[in-house]
C-alpha cells in the first residue's frame, strides 16, 4: 500500500488511467462510508521551489522564509487553480496548503474523487491519515522529585553547556497537544507574540487537554530544573487534539511553523519563525508523506527534530517521519545509559542507520549564538552527524493538572 502511494505520487501524471491515482484504501473506505476526508497531491509537489530556495543566498533569514512562502504560494496557485475552481463550483468544503502543494477536502464522495483525479495535474488522492503520538510509558520506579536538576539534565551535562548557551536567542516550537502556558516552568519564556496556533479550533491562547505537549515543552525549554534550554523562548502549534493527530492539522502546523500567523490564522509574519521544530508523533516506516514539510523547513533554516518512535525493541522499527533522510530522529535512553526497551531502533526501511543521519542546513543566517553552539562545524553549512539518543525514560516534567504539577 505504502509503495503504491509513493509510486503514484511520483509518476501519477504518467498513468493513463486516472483511477490509478486513487489510493486503494480510500476506495474501500468510500465503499463502506460513502464519504471520506481526503488529501489531494499535485504533480511536482513543492520540490522545485524548495530546492531552489535552499541553494540561494539571502541577506536575512526573514527574507529567505518570506521568499520561500511567496514562491510556494504562487506554485500552489498555479497547480491548484482548476481543481479549486471545480470544488468551489460544486460547493465542496476544502482547504488549500501552500507548503506541500496539497488540497484537503472534507466529506468527499466517490463521484467527487473520480472527478478530481481526471485533472492531469493531480498526482494522487488518499484518505486523510491519522497519526499517533508516542504515548507516555509509565515509569518502572517512582523517583522522588527534587529541587535539583532532573537526572536527564545532569546526564547530558546541560548545566555545563549553559555556560556557553542556555538557548538565549533561540525560538523553539513543538507540534503536539498544546501547552499549559501558565505552568510555572514554562510561563516566563512563552512568546505571546505569534506564539500559538490551534488548527482544530483556532483558540486564542495555548491550552493542552491531553498533557503530552506540556510535558515535552517542559523538557525542551522549562525552568525549575526540568528543561534542557531554559533560556530559549517557545511557541507551539496544536497538531494533535487528543492522543492522535490529523494529517491536515499536522500539515497546517507545518505551514504555521514556517511562517507564523496570529491565532486566528491571519497576518503571517515570517520573521517570527522558530529555529527548530520538535515532534514526538509518527508511525509506519519509509513513509515520506511529511517530507514536503520538513524539506521546506530545512530550506527555511528550521531544524526538524522527531522522536524515532516507541515501537522497539526489535530491529527495523524506526518510525516515519523520524526515519527520513534529513530529519534528526531521536532515540530514548534510561538512567543507566541503556536504550529504553520501547525505543525504536534502525535500520531505516532503506538500510540507513536511524536514529542518525547526515544533515546539511544552510546556516549562514542563523543567530550567532546558535552557530557558536555548533562551532565544531568545518564550514558554513551545518553538517551534523546526528546519532542522537538521549534521556527519555522516567523523565519528570511539567504536566497540566495545575500550574505547579509535575509528573
Ligand atoms: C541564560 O543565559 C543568559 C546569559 O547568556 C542569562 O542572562 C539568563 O538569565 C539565562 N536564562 C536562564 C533561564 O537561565
Ligand atoms: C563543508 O564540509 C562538508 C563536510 O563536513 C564538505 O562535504 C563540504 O565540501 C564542505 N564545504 C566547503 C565549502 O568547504
Amino acid at each position: 500500500m505504502l509503495k503504491f502511494i509513493l509510486v503514484a505520487a511520483l509518476v501519477g501524471a504518467a498513468f493513463s488511467n486516472p483511477e490509478s491515482k486513487i489510493d486503494r484504501a480510500l476506495l474501500s473506505s468510500l465503499e463502506t462510508k460513502q464519504v471520506a476526508n481526503v488529501m489531494v497531491s499535485f504533480v511536482g509537489g513543492n520540490v522545485k521551489v524548495v530546492s531552489g530556495i535552499e541553494n540561494m543566498k539571502f541577506a536575512s533569514r526573514t527574507q529567505r522564509i518570506t521568499t520561500l512562502k511567496a514562491d510556494l504560494e504562487s506554485q500552489a496557485e498555479v497547480s491548484q487553480e482548476n481543481v479549486r475552481n471545480y470544488l468551489t463550483a460544486h460547493k465542496s468544503h476544502f482547504k488549500t496548503f501552500w507548503i506541500s502543494n496539497q488540497i484537503y477536502i472534507t466529506g468527499a464522495t466517490r463521484q467527487l474523487v473520480e472527478a478530481i483525479v481526471s485533472f492531469p495535474e493531480v498526482a494522487e488522492i488518499h484518505e486523510e491519515r491519522i497519526i499517533e503520538l508516542d504515548s507516555p510509558v509509565a515509569p518502572k520506579s517512582s523517583r522522588t522529585p527534587g529541587i535539583l536538576a532532573e537526572w536527564g539534565i545532569e546526564k547530558i551535562q546541560a548545566e555545563e553547556a549553559w555556560e556557553i548557551s542556555n538557548g538565549t536567542g533561540i525560538v523553539v516550537s513543538n507540534i503536539d497537544t498544546g501547552v499549559r502556558y501558565t505552568h510555572e516552568a514554562v510561563r516566563d519564556n512563552y512568546r505571546a507574540d505569534y506564539g500559538w496556533y490551534d488548527p482544530y479550533a483556532e483558540t486564542a491562547t495555548p491550552n493542552d487537554g491531553n498533557g503530552h505537549g506540556t510535558h515535552t515543552m517542559g523538557t525542551i525549554a522549562g525552568s525549575m530544573g526540568i528543561g534542557v534550554a531554559p533560556g530559549s523562548t517557545w511557541v507551539a502549534c496544536k497538531g494533535c487534539s487528543t492522543s492522535s493527530c490529523t494529517e491536515s492539522a499536522l500539515i497546517g502546523c507545518g505551514e504555521w511553523v514556517t511562517c507564523p500567523t496570529l491565532p486566528d490564522g491571519t497576518e503571517p509574519d515570517c520573521s517570527k519563525a522558530p529555529h527548530l521544530s520538535s515532534n514526538s508523533w509518527g508511525g509506519g516506516r519509509g513513509d515520506l508523506w511529511y517530507e514536503p514539510v520538513t524539506e521546506a523547513w530545512i530550506a527555511a533554516g528550521i531544524v526538524p527534530l522527531f522522536s524515532i518512535g516507541n515501537s522497539g525493541s526489535g530491529c527495523g522499527t524506526s518510525n516515519s517521519p523520524g526515519d527520513q533522510r534529513r530529519v534528526i530522529g531521536v532515540g530514548s535512553t534510561n538512567v543507566d545509559d541503556e536504550i529504553s526497551y520501547y525505543s525504536s531502533v534502525g535500520p531505516a526501511a532503506d538500510g540507513r542507520i536511524k536514529p542518525g543521519s547526515l544533515i546539511t542546513y544552510p546556516l549562514a543566517d542563523f543567530p550567532k549564538r546558535f552557530s557558536y553552539v555548533i562551532h565544531l562545524l568545518p564550514n558554513e553549512s551545518m553538517n551534523l552527524f546526528s546519532e542522537i539518543s538521549a534521556p527519555g525514560e522516567d523523565v519528570r516534567s511539567s504536566v497540566p493538572d495545575s500550574d505547579t504539577s509535575y509528573g
